[in-house]
């Protein structure tokens, strides 16, 4: 029999926390799929260069660095609930301002305000579940968060998908909308419905971010604030009241408040340690390069420019290469599961080698069969989409979740704010170049070219880690910290 106690029944009202919050992934996720299908009908409605379709799509990413880095001091001041509620009130009114925007330099600016939104619940929503979330379900709840953003990313697909299908039927647009005047409330409807039948489709696949945005900022006002933080702030009747909320009993929120005041003794001071500490300082270049190989992966490049991709690979039609994206979002939520299975059994390491095998591999492909001449060939067109699911299989399964684990496993306390902040803003800043670069270099270099230096990069980061990334499977932070302070190698900091 085993002795293992029975798990503690986690009330309702937790999992309607962790919902909540985790919608904040989701928003995150439907921000960063959007794009990839609007784009088409943005450049036929506005008639832009491939420049400015890179600084459209790249904005928000910019907006995503600075809500990131305004996150570390919002959460403090605010705390971490009313930081989530001022994201959601934003991603609600910057997919409005996007699909009202009126020209391209208007919709830069809007998506540059959503992208605040989306850094801002990069940073908070994490950490809030990672505070409120009992023991029992902690694990579950962040892995949740990161499930949501590949749904997220998936429903855009979807939605833009359903949406260009309206689209290129034509549907003609009633004769009555012509002739209603314009207050009239039958001119608007025919206004709405010339929106989801032509080139201005885009704006109704970029506006309809607005309604989960609502749901979550309404569901934010129900939210309990994060004992932490209001222990952080001396609240503590408060915070003893959310635990009841939660449902822990006396002694457990005796036992949870002690180990939170004792951890909130020791003072963040990320800034001096980086200055003075050579251990510390090397833990943040290995939270930037893991970021950095995370992005240039060239997982993006797929997340805002597939369409494209299957264009450029002989998938002519516009329903071909939407229903084409779709099927690279499923599989990126599917293979998802694959880490969360096996990433505290066979450990971080293995899973990263198999995932950059696989990514690198399968661009070399990508760029291969590019060269031999894709256009004219169906056989070659389907061995490169193939290829190219291949390589979403490969980063979901390994450097999609597990950058994210690693990056918060391996900070000393007194500097993880700190160091969370340097990675999250390295990943967007990481982001925005992939993004802001990739028509570019297929104009310079050729799409064959592209994909062959993406796929050199990812065999170029198994030298990475191999040299510099630790395992940290099954060892405590304490452990961590302490050889990595003690001055070990950065690959020996997990033994
Ligand atoms: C990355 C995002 C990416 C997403 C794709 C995340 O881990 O940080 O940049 O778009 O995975 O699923």
């Amino acid at each position: 029999m085993s002795n293992t106690p029975p798990a503690k029944k986690v009330g309702l009202i937790v999992y309607f926390i962790g919902f909540t919050a985790a919608l904040a992934g989701l928003l995150f996720g439907l921000d960063i799929g959007v794009i990839s299908g609007a784009q088409i009908y943005i450049q036929r409605d506005l008639n832009v260069s491939d420049q400015m379709i890179e600084w459209i799509v790249s904005a928000l990413l910019w907006g995503a660095v600075a809500g990131a880095l305004a996150s570390g001091v919002l959460c403090n001041k605010l705390g971490r609930r009313r930081t989530i509620m001022g994201s959601g009130l934003l991603f609600a009114c910057g997919s409005i301002f996007c699909a009202v925007a009126p020209d391209a330099q208007m919709l830069i600016v809007a998506r540059f305000a959503l992208g605040l939104a989306v850094g801002m619940a990069s940073f908070t929503a994490p950490l809030y579940l990672a505070e409120i979330a009992p023991q029992s379900v902690r694990g579950g709840m962040i892995s949740m968060y990161q499930l949501m953003i590949t749904i997220g990313i998936l429903v855009a697909f979807l939605s833009d998908t359903l949406f260009a299908g309206v689209a290129e039927k034509q549907i003609p647009l009633p004769e009555w909308g012509a002739e209603a005047g314009h207050h009239d409330a039958l001119y608007f409807g025919s206004f709405v419905l010339s929106l989801a039948t032509g080139d201005g489709t885009w704006r109704l696949m970029l506006g309809m971010v607005a309604v989960p945005a609502l749901i979550m900022f309404a569901g934010v006002f129900f939210l309990p604030e994060s004992p932490r933080w209001l222990l952080l702030n001396g609240l503590r009747q408060q915070a003893e009241s959310v635990f009841r909320k939660l449902h822990l009993d006396d002694a457990e929120i005796a036992a949870e408040v002690r180990a939170i005041e004792d951890s909130v003794k020791i003072p963040q001071k990320g800034w001096s340690l980086f200055f003075e500490n050579a251990a510390f300082r090397r833990a943040v270049f290995l939270g930037i390069g893991l970021q950095i190989c995370q992005q240039l992966t060239g997982i993006n490049v797929i997340m805002y420019y597939a369409p494209r991709i299957f264009g450029m690979a002989g998938f002519e039609s516009t329903s071909e290469q939407l229903w084409g994206t779709v099927i690279v979002g499923l599989t990126n939520v599917l293979a998802t599961f694959i880490a969360i299975a096996f990433v505290d059994r066979l450990g971080r390491k293995p899973i990263m080698y198999a995932g950059f095998v696989v990514m690198g591999l399968a661009l070399l492909a990508v760029g291969g069969l590019f060269h031999s001449g894709v256009e004219g060939n169906p056989t070659l067109g389907y061995a490169a989409a193939f290829a190219l699911l291949l390589f979403i299989v490969g980063f979901a399964m390994s450097a999609g979740p597990i950058i994210w684990v690693l990056c918060s496993e391996i900070y000393p306390l007194a500097g993880r704010d700190f160091g969370i902040t340097c990675s999250t803003g390295t990943n967007w800043i990481a982001n925005a170049i992939v993004g802001m670069t990739f028509l570019t270099l297929v104009q310079g270099l050729g799409p064959g070219n592209t994909f062959l230096l993406y796929g050199a990069m990812n065999v170029l980061f198994i030298i990475f880690f191999l040299f510099f990334v630790p395992e940290t499977k099954g060892v405590s932070l304490e452990q961590i910290e302490k050889n990595l302070m003690s001055g070990k190698r950065l690959r020996e900091i997990g033994r």
